[in-house]
């Protein structure tokens, strides 16, 4: 056997190995288990003495060599790799510093994040509903049969085609069908049904158009169903709402007597403002000098017909629903004056009225967190 022209072979495939891929491979050939210096070592066992004598060391020069000559070709490679990323990967601290992340959140956003705060507080959960609706969810269960003249008022998207079961489909004209959806689920989950306490933030759609009515605009429905729920407890629940929402302790609620078919009696919402430079400043009574009503939100105690369409006993349950819109409430707190301008995407307006991503509104701190 010649040890030294094994040697030199091995260290001539060693020295062209041109990457660290391939110096692994050769690692495994010379001296891996099965490999071929692994062999050499191995056949010293069958060796007479005198052979092992003369033999041995030869071969342990020869795994010695080749040990070297790896280590010290696969320090060169990683050298050429290192300086080659070097080379390619440029830092110019000349440059200037990357500008602020863009993107905010866009009000909207903002205050349904504040609502879900300030009603998980009260105990309330978050419940949503298809934007394409059926008119059963949407009128037929909230107590307006086909022939109701309120059907008319809701200037509804009608689709073209009807569902599988013959119901006409439409985009919700309200979050209200949340209210069905809601009792309907509570009843599945819990024989018996309710308690229940949501608020369904989302899209509702009417044809109309113009600076303080977009074709798509947001409500936040509120629901609660339990055993001697009176009017009393959906004042003091908007009560504490709104004092929150707006952070004033001096909201002052106006219920006046109104009518919607899904609840009874029903009750339109106006909070007190005060006219302070031209500019209406919710706080005080709108009865004071100077002081005025606006109008805010609808509400009432659920209708006996809506309870039972949620599969409730109208005789054990009651409950009191209220329905807002979002970008109203985003309006009077952040001072914007044109809705349409909501939902234009013109990242002027985003930039000047959006929240930082960061300002996740929490009760300790404010729902309404810095702009
Ligand atoms: N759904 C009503 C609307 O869109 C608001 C409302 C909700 C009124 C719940 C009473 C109770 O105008």
């Amino acid at each position: 056997m010649n040890y030294a022209a094994t040697r030199e072979d091995a260290l001539a495939q060693i020295a062209a190995a041109q990457d660290l891929g391939t110096l692994e491979t050769l690692r495994v050939g010379f001296l891996g288990k099965q490999g071929s210096i692994s062999g050499l070592l191995k056949t010293l066992g069958a060796m007479s003495a005198e052979e092992r004598q003369s033999t041995g060391p030869q071969i342990h020069a020869l795994r010695e060599a080749v040990t070297e000559a790896l280590a010290q070709r696969k320090a060169a490679l990683e050298d050429a790799a290192l300086d080659a990323r070097l080379a390619s990967e440029v830092v110019d601290l000349t440059l200037p510093a990357p500008e602020t992340p863009r993107g905010s959140i866009h009000p909207v956003s903002q205050v349904m994040d504040e609502l879900a705060e300030i009603f998980a507080d009260m105990g309330f959960a978050v419940a949503t509903g298809p934007e394409i609706e059926d008119d059963w969810h949407n009128f037929t269960a909230l107590n307006m049969p086909e022939t109701h003249p309120a059907r008319a008022m809701h200037d509804t998207f009608y689709f073209p085609d009807k569902d599988g079961e013959g119901r006409e489909m439409l985009l919700r004209t309200h979050t209200s069908p949340v209210q069905i959806r809601a009792m309907i689920a509570v009843v599945k989950d819990n024989p018996g049904g309710a308690p229940l306490r949501i608020i369904a933030p989302g899209r509702v759609y009417r044809s109309d158009s113009d600076a303080t009515h977009t074709p798509m605009f947001h409500q936040v429905e509120g629901l609660v169903i339990d055993r001697g729920i009176t009017l009393g407890h959906l004042k003091w629940t908007l009560e504490t709402f709104l004092k929150a929402y707006f952070e004033r302790e001096d909201i002052v609620l106006r219920l006046r007597p109104s009518y919607f078919p899904f609840t009874e009696p029903s009750v339109e919402v106006d909070v007190g403002f005060a006219l302070l430079n031209g500019k209406r400043v919710l706080g005080g009574s709108g009865d004071a000098p100077g002081h005025g009503w606006m109008e805010l939100l609808g509400s009432g105690m659920v209708n006996r017909k809506v309870i039972a369409a949620g599969g409730l006993d109208p005789d054990e349950w009651q409950g009191f629903a209220f329905g807002v819109g979002v970008d109203r409430l985003a309006m009077l707190k952040y001072g914007m004056d044109d809705l349409r301008a909501f939902f234009d995407g013109d990242l002027r307006w985003n930039a000047h009225y959006g929240f930082n991503p960061h300002d996740v509104p929490t009760l300790s701190g404010g729902v309404g967190a810095g702009a």
